[in-house]
């Protein structure tokens, strides 16, 4: 084996002109062969180093490689094939010192197979499965000769009117934290320096999920202590687990905006996190401190971002131009310039292209013959993972799953829309390749049944939000504009609904209302379809709404007029089939919500764990001064970690072994589970706790364990949880990160709300 191993590593270096060949003693020890290379580097190289590009289909391919050539780029994004980086390596190997490119893209959830939205991978809570989708999709990606990607985006989102909601993992620091290390370990695999693992960067560095009223880009002001409770930890946790780059973010923090962030980056990333990685900036931030008002000109704005550590420049000329001179004034040191140059060097060596910097571009003659060949793709996987993220919000009378001998209407815009199915971010995922609603109904109707479809409205009428929506893709637009008038699209689809035995309504947003530059005043689903469901409603038939949407939607009345309503989010490539499956009870849905539903807009902020208030509002008494709305129903309509199944379970009282904790000690709170149900199926049993009294406030309840259980009808399972003092840990007025002694509570639960208590007191 060994020997294999060594061969393919001389045939490597005999065909390339590669570092190894010339030095391979000094690959061994990373800070020396870096250090060496850079000795070697002119200025011009240096800055060249620093250089990301995106490569549009537009860009002039020749001028890119003579570029490379000349050791003025260092890495591009948005090139996705072998056929089309090859070159530009090649371009790169032509160059003085041969340093190798690297090739980076938006992996986000996928990349030809696409998985289900971020927000509905954590709507799976199952570390597994979403771990599976980042490891497939790193596989991928490595055969299209990708060496790095722009993810996990784990920005804490507590606002759902901020549209790139749909791109992180909800509002909960504890689960979002979790899954950014489940997701870096997924892209890099054992070490990113392997032929078919990703580097993962981790982003949006900081704070991007609170810009301000949810508006994308806008400014973010929050106290220390806030950050450090509850919006840093997932950038740690992603960083703990050893994310070789960090993506800085586009917004402010506190009137610095985090691209000339010297606290950000260097106090924190790098000093106190100890962050040894890459830094790159979003995509045109270092012109946009100009616009920010905190750099007078291009000059200034380069010259803070240096300063700030941030290593590469996304597509932003400014570095080349405006470095040499401000090193020639003595306004930065030569070290600026060499410490963001060691980071992409050392990011290029962590990846393994000074080894070999065609490890993921392999050879021409091992190309795939059809780069969309659907061989390539990881259905079976797509269709697992995508059906354990579905959440079943409502079932009332059982009207789910559906029968296969049904007839069935299926209407609604969201029916027969591969694009939408796939979300935003979708990377090479291509339309034609997923499966929607009406195929995957389609497959497994039985003889006797039927799907009768009617488009039964628009996503919107609204001719000015579909234009915005449409903004850039003219060729083919996104979202489809049915000619006909709204009512003949209404009278059509009640005409099937009619002939059903139940209605099956695909509902929601189209993918581009959750997505960058997608922020919204209002969480409803959009009139026309609100038209349509009210006239499917006024049948008297069975109504199912599937939802299709990237954030939390204000869905009262929705909830008030549908039997039942699964939340399918954008499910990907193999959307269409996992529906179907929990349609009709192939699959008992145990998706939970990772984030909270409002009953309307006019609630946000109603994450589930805010602090505690001098005066709260008691359920059930009167709501005077309290703190409450009063012309509406205090609390969401959907708490986080809500989600219904097939069957039903029970918890048994809550045991803890003591009720006093030492510091060094252990306690353990245990809960017996039981299906109660007729079928098997699987449920979220969540831990929560809360601090009684500190010497600040905390929050009402924190989620800090939880565990995902199968279980076959009327099975149980007694389930421990491992309480220590580190789970009552918190950063005080001070930034101290210290538990205090006293007495917490302790909930256990199949949702946030709906929990039982005990109390300890921590001696
Ligand atoms: C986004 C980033 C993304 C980058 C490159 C920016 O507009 O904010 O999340 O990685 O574009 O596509």
């Amino acid at each position: 084996m060994k020997k294999l191993c060594l061969l393919g590593l001389v045939a490597t270096l005999a065909s390339h002109p590669v570092w190894a060949e010339t030095k391979p003693a000094a690959l061994k020890d990373k800070d020396a062969f870096v250090s060496d290379l850079l000795k070697q580097m002119t200025l011009d190289e240096k800055i060249g180093q620093l250089r990301l590009i995106s490569i549009g289909p537009e860009m002039p391919r020749e001028l890119i490689r003579k570029e490379i050539a000349a050791g003025r780029i260092g890495g591009t994004f948005n090139s996705i094939t072998r056929p089309e980086n090859r070159p530009m390596q090649d371009a790169a190997m032509r160059s003085r010192l041969k340093i190798p490119m690297f090739f980076a893209y938006d992996v986000i959830h996928g990349h030809r197979t696409i998985f289900p939205i971020s927000l509905a991978l954590a709507s799976s809570w199952d570390m597994d499965a979403i771990g599976r989708s980042g490891r497939i999709a790193a596989q991928e990606a490595a055969a299209d000769s990708l060496d790095i990607t722009f993810a996990p985006m784990v920005d804490i989102s507590r606002d759902p009117r901020w549209g790139r909601t749909s791109e992180g993992f909800g509002e909960d620091t504890y689960l979002v934290s979790r899954i950014a290390e489940v997701m870096v370990k997924a892209f890099q695999g054992t070490s990113p320096a392997n032929a078919d693992s990703l580097m993962a960067s981790v982003k949006h560095f900081a704070l991007y999920g609170a810009v301000e009223g949810g508006r994308d880009y806008n400014v973010v002001d929050m106290s220390p202590v806030k950050m450090y409770q509850d919006y840093l930890p997932p950038y740690h946790a992603a960083i703990k687990a050893g994310s070789g780059g960090v993506m800085v973010a586009l917004n402010s923090i506190n009137g610095v905006p985090a691209t000339a962030n010297t606290w950000l980056m260097n106090d924190l990333l790098r000093k106190d996190w100890g962050f040894k990685g890459l830094t790159v900036s979003d995509h045109g931030a270092i012109f946009e401190l100009i616009k920010h008002g905190v750099a007078k000109d291009g000059r200034e704005a380069a010259k803070l971002a240096i300063k700030a550590g941030i290593d590469m420049s996304m597509n932003d000329s400014l570095y080349g131009k405006e470095l040499p001179g401000l090193l020639k004034s003595g306004e930065i040191e030569q070290s600026d310039i060499d410490n963001a140059v060691r980071e992409v060097l050392g990011a290029k060596y962590d990846m393994g292209l000074f080894k070999d910097p065609y490890l993921r571009i392999g050879k021409a003659e091992d190309d795939p013959v059809d780069t969309y060949a659907d061989s390539r793709l990881h259905r079976a996987e797509a269709r697992d993972i995508a059906r354990r993220s579905l959440v079943l919000l409502k079932n009332h009378n059982d009207t789910l799953p559906l029968k296969k001998s049904a007839t069935i209407a299926l209407v609604g815009p969201l029916a027969k829309a591969p694009i939408d199915m796939m979300g935003s971010w979708a990377a090479a995922g291509r339309p034609a390749q997923s499966v929607t609603l009406q195929d995957g109904l389609n497959a497994v109707i039985g003889e006797k049944g039927k799907v009768i479809y009617a488009r039964g409205a628009n996503i919107t009428n609204d001719k000015a939000v579909v234009d915005y929506l449409n903004f850039l893709n003219f060729d083919a637009p996104e979202v489809v504009d049915d000619k006909r008038s709204p009512q003949a699209m209404i009278d059509e689809a009640v005409q099937a609904a009619k002939q059903a035995d139940v209605i099956v309504a695909a509902v929601g947003e189209s993918r581009g209302m959750s997505h960058e530059s997608s922020s919204r005043t209002d969480l409803n689903i959009p009139q026309s379809q609100r038209d349509l469901i009210k006239a499917l409603k006024a049948t008297g038939k069975p109504l199912v709404l599937v939802l299709m949407n990237g954030r939390p939607l204000s869905i009262l009345e929705e909830n008030q007029q549908a039997d039942a309503i699964l939340e399918t989010w954008f499910a990907g490539t193999e959307g269409g089939n996992a529906i179907a499956d929990v349609l009709f009870g192939d699959y008992n849905p145990s998706g939970k919500l990772p984030i909270t539903f409002p009953r309307s807009v006019g609630q946000i902020p109603t994450y589930y764990n805010h602090l505690t208030i001098g005066r709260p509002f008691t359920p059930g008494k009167p709501g005077n001064y309290t703190s409450q709305y009063f012309d509406d129903t205090t609390g969401p309509l959907f708490p986080f970690g809500y989600g219904l199944s097939y069957t039903t379970f029970s918890l048994s009282d809550m045991a803890l072994s003591s009720t006093t904790l030492n510091k060094t000690g252990k306690l353990d709170a245990s809960v017996t589970v039981k299906n109660t149900g007729k079928v098997d199926g699987e449920t979220v049993v969540q831990l929560y706790i809360q601090d009684v009294a500190g010497s600040m406030i905390r929050p009402i309840k924190e989620l800090k364990n939880f565990q995902k259980v199968m279980l076959k009808a009327g099975e149980e399972r007694t389930l421990h949880f491992t309480i220590t003092e580190d789970d009552l840990k918190f950063y005080n007025t001070q930034l101290k990160y210290a538990a205090e002694p006293g007495e917490f509570n302790v909930q256990i639960g199949l949702d946030s709300q709906d929990v039982q208590q005990q109390s300890f007191e921590l001696l």
